[in-house]
């Protein structure tokens, strides 16, 4: 590496670093945790990690969630689908904060109003978010993206301003292995496939250990191997993890949910239908507004 080139990662870096530094000391992480604190941990001793009621959003009298309920149990994967302009991002939006519903009620554990906090505050909280567009960090390295994951971490802060520890180089590997970027840690994120990319940024979020993870459309503009291999990473998280996958590729969901788990069909903001996939797949309303266009 030159001179130059050093030094302009090292710029980098710093800037990146500020700004983390901001996130956690402004009116960011800091006062969310003692906000926090006062609402509690979620509580998820009954089993449930994500429950949505009633939930309506309107934009400009268009109901885009129309009294969507909806339940999802602690370590399970979810698979939801249904058309575009069914509400499926709208829903994420709401479960993170960035969207405000007009009625109903959204909570994580049994006891988190996820509808009193903010965006910040319940990303602290555990749930975990991937936009369809693979967003990381492109001039810095797989590994140096996964360590300022760590590092946007309250509780590992100690590692922006010292050496990373044992167990936190331990998780990292970790994570490298699970994402299958082991050999391309030194890489430039850049350099990775729309593949590779979406994977780097799933292991981003799991540096963070989310309870729940929410996912919208992640193997969008993969190849059928990067594909199957996603799967073979979500079947791997599901148990530790909850995890809400929004998918429009059925051989992906069929891969997901082996003949035994529960999809979620979305129609025009709310539940259309419930069951194994090859029940809703079955079934003359799923054919009618999505599956059979
Ligand atoms: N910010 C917004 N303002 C106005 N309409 C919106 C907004 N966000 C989403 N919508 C509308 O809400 C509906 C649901 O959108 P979305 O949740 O993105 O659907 P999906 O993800 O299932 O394709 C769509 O008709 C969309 O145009
Ligand atoms: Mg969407």
């Amino acid at each position: 590496m030159t001179p130059e080139l050093q030094e302009a990662g090292a710029r980098l870096l710093a800037e990146h670093q500020k700004k983390i530094e901001q996130e956690v000391t402004s009116g960011g992480r800091e006062a969310a945790f003692g906000r926090l604190l006062k609402h509690g941990t979620p509580d998820f001793a009954h089993g449930v990690a994500l429950y949505l009621d009633d939930i309506t959003v309107s934009f400009d009298g268009f109901k885009a969630l129309n009294a969507l309920s909806l339940a999802i149990n602690v370590g399970e994967l979810r698979c939801i689908i249904g058309p575009n302009g069914a509400g499926k991002t709208t829903m994420m939006d709401v479960i993170t904060g960035k969207t405000r519903p007009d009625a109903g009620t959204a909570s994580f554990g049994s006891n988190i109003d996820l509808l009193r906090l903010r965006e910040n505050e319940i990303a602290q909280i555990g749930i975990g978010r991937k936009f369809q567009k693979p967003t990381v960090y492109e001039q810095l390295s797989v590994f140096e993206n996964l360590e300022l994951a760590l590092a946007a971490d309250r509780r590992a802060r100690a590692s922006l301003f010292s050496r990373l520890t044992g167990t936190q180089l331990d998780r990292i590997g970790e994570i490298l292995t699970l994402i299958h970027l082991l050999p391309e840690a030194q890489r430039t994120a850049g350099l990775l496939s729309h593949g590779q990319k979406q994977w780097l940024e799933i292991g981003m979020l799991l540096m963070q250990d989310p309870k729940l993870l929410l996912l919208d459309e992640p193997v969008a503009g993969m190849t059928d191997e990067e594909t199957e291999r996603t799967a073979e990473l979500f079947l791997s998280l599901e148990g530790q993890h909850s995890l809400v996958v929004v998918e429009h590729d059925m051989k992906f969901v069929d891969q997901l949910t082996q003949g035994r788990k529960t999809v979620t069909v979305l129609h025009e903001g709310s539940v259309l239908a419930e069951g194994l996939l090859s029940e809703v797949q079955a079934n003359d309303k799923v054919v009618e507004v999505y599956l059979g266009r």
